[in-house]
């Protein structure tokens, strides 16, 4: 067990953030919000719980509340963790913020999912130079000296696309499609994060087979529910002909679906368009049973307890891999059935 001298002192960092806050109106770490009920700190009785602050990118999906539900189930007290959560609402310079706090604050570990791959190599090394260890999760970062995190946990986003590329390569060939011109859109994720890089490269790494595919535009839709029906309104104004919708998470396809309906679209198994979404959250699995969506590429939000595995590995001084990718899978009418029952979120 490590010698957490430092948790001595915390009252008094405490004391000092609050007081810093009262006197100027906002806190040392700037406007950024620690948790949501402010700074907390481990009591006596707490001394040896392991400390983990945690900058999640915000809420914008409901993948991503089961997302932050995993994590703060897995490194909870009972498990022996005490954990920091931060919510940085989909901004890269509030989970900057958050991790200098978490940095002045001598946490035991900082996880976070990062927003976009780029700019956080200043930040890192920060935490590398405090002798911090930084797991990643969910998305990854793009830094030259990759000893600046020690892990990072999450899905093979590439491999979901060529999944998802695959998946409608067989499609077409089973519905005896395969020599038409299929004319596609896509809606994707947050601009230069790598899920949305990974799932777009994957896609059309297959999708290059093809000649007679067409991908008539692909747009960012930033992952919510709102924009995935702003956007895909565009295509429909924009576009006479589409035979396929790639929507890079549920939220969006929900939202595209009412476009699609607002305008007499139908879509699916018995429907004029088809429907590749990613993600797979119980209510996109109900209309992929439903036939309305034809295919749900899965990203496994579940993510805590592999996070807390790794942390009790590296507390005991045992190596841990640089990548971990969790288990997923290929939901579609044909399977769908069995899994509706025990999905909680
Ligand atoms: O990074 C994971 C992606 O982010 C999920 O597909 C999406 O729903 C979330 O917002």
């Amino acid at each position: 067990m490590k010698n957490r001298w430092w948790r001595k002192i915390l009252p008094a960092v405490a004391v000092w953030f609050y007081t810093s806050r009262f006197l100027t109106g906002c806190g040392p770490f700037g406007d950024v919000v620690l948790e949501e009920d402010g700074l907390e700190v481990p009591s006596e009785e707490e001394e040896d719980l392991i400390v983990v602050g945690f900058s999640q990118i915000g809420s914008e999906s409901v993948w991503r509340t089961a997302n932050s539900a995993s994590i703060q189930n897995a490194l909870s007290r009972e498990n022996g963790f005490f954990l920091e959560f931060n919510n940085a609402r989909q901004k890269q310079e509030n989970q900057i913020k958050a991790i200098r706090g978490f940095i002045s604050q001598r946490v035991d570990y900082i996880v976070f999912s990062p927003v976009t791959e780029d700019g956080w190599e200043t930040v890192l090394q920060e935490a590398k130079d405090a002798g911090i260890p930084v797991i990643l999760v969910d998305r990854k970062v793009v830094v030259e000296d990759e000893s600046l995190y020690t892990t990072w946990i999450g899905s093979d986003a590439e491999e979901e696309g060529v999944n998802a590329g695959i998946w409608l390569e067989e499609y077409l060939a089973k519905t005896g499609r395969e020599g038409e011109s299929i004319n596609i859109v896509v809606l994707q994720g947050t601009p230069g994060a790598s899920i949305q890089l990974g799932r777009t490269t994957g896609f059309e790494s297959v999708a290059e087979k093809h000649s007679n595919w067409r991908i008539l535009e692909q747009k960012s839709a930033d992952f919510t529910n709102a924009k995935g029906e702003e956007v895909m309104a565009q295509f429909i104004r924009k576009y006479q002909d589409i035979d396929v919708v790639i929507s890079q998470n549920d939220d969006m396809t929900f939202g595209a679906l009412k476009a699609l309906e607002a305008n007499g679209i139908t879509t699916g198994v018995n429907g004029d368009v088809i429907v590749i979404s990613f993600d797979a959250v119980r209510e996109a699995l109900e209309l992929v049973a439903q036939g309305i969506i034809n295919v749900d590429i899965e990203c496994n939000p579940e993510q805590g307890e592999y996070i807390a595995a790794i942390i009790r590995k590296l507390e005991n001084g045992e190596p841990v891999e640089k990548e971990n990718i969790v288990d997923e899978q290929i939901f579609t009418p044909e399977n769908v059935e069995q899994y509706l029952d025990t999905r909680t979120y």
